[in-house]
């Protein structure tokens, strides 16, 4: 059987969206929708307040920041994964998952405007940042691991030193991550907002030196190698560039603002 009807938004009880039935029991489902049916969920049945217009405007800026992050993680995936098996660089497309694309969207899990986590309350959200934040760290960690199996020489270069000063500053990070997580409980040492000041701060590194490392990574012969003619281009290259660092901003601008202007 198919319901007949319309969706319209409930400007005065808490449902954003309710539906209406075309019969003469539309008062009734209507009742029912917003009172005794709780709205459906992936991680609580909370119903958020209205967006306001900065959530409005951090929405489209996190939209744009998961396009550009998609052009680039499927570019360098497509780049290196057409490739036959044997020469795959497996460091550029671990890398790039790692570090650009999943602790970047650890870093959104607290933005106001990302969609994904708009009905989530704050510990769902502390969750999701850690687990995106383990994976990605994770996964890059390997893809540096498998470079330096390859490589004779290490460290040579700006790209790989930023990327070893990436990798340092990580486990640190990871390690301030633990202490924010577990801030309550270590409040008789550590006041939990030092804690999570800490952690920010180390995060925050972290990700910029894996940023900078990212940057530089359009440089390395790899790149120019495999990629596109175009990227022979200096066009090309320099579009790469700067989309890395939008999505730096993009990315940094929530913790940033944590750390400047409110309690974390
Ligand atoms: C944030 C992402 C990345 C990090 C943290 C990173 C980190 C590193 C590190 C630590 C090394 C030094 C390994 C050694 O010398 O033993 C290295 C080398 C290298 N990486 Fe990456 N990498 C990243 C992304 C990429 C990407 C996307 C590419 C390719 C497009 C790439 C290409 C290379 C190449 C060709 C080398 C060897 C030459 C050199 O040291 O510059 N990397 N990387």
């Amino acid at each position: 059987m198919t319901r007949r009807g319309k969706f319209v938004v409930n400007k005065v009880s808490n449902a954003r969206i309710i539906f209406i039935r075309d019969s003469t029991e539309a008062p009734q489902a209507q009742c029912q929708s917003t009172s005794s049916i709780p709205v459906q969920t992936g991680c609580s049945r909370r119903v958020p307040p209205p967006l306001t217009l900065t959530q409005k405007l951090e929405f489209v800026l996190t939209l744009i920041n998961r396009l550009l992050i998609g052009f680039i993680t499927i570019y360098l995936c497509w780049m290196s994964l057409r490739l036959d098996r044997e020469h795959i660089p497996w460091h550029a497309v671990l890398c790039t998952l790692g570090f650009l694309c999943l602790m970047s969207e650890g870093l959104m899990a607290y933005y106001r405007g990302n969609v994904w986590t708009q009905i989530c309350q704050r510990p769902e959200k502390a969750r999701l940042h850690w687990m995106l934040q383990l994976c990605g760290a994770i996964i890059g960690l390997t893809g540096i691991v498998i470079k330096m199996c390859l490589e004779e020489v290490h460290f040579h270069t700006l790209h790989g030193i930023l990327g070893l000063a990436t990798m340092i500053v990580l486990f640190i990070s990871l390690l301030s991550g633990l202490g924010s997580l577990y801030a309550t409980e270590l409040k008789s040492r550590v006041q939990p907002r030092v804690n999570k000041t800490l952690h920010n701060i180390t995060g925050l590194i972290t990700y910029t030196l894996a940023m900078l490392s990212m940057y530089f990574s359009f440089e390395t012969a790899l790149f120019n190698d495999y990629s596109l003619d175009a990227s022979t281009y200096v066009d090309f290259r320099l579009l790469l560039e700067i989309i890395t660092v939008i999505i730096f901003a993009l990315s940094t601008y929530g913790p940033l603002w944590c750390l400047f202007y409110s309690r974390i």
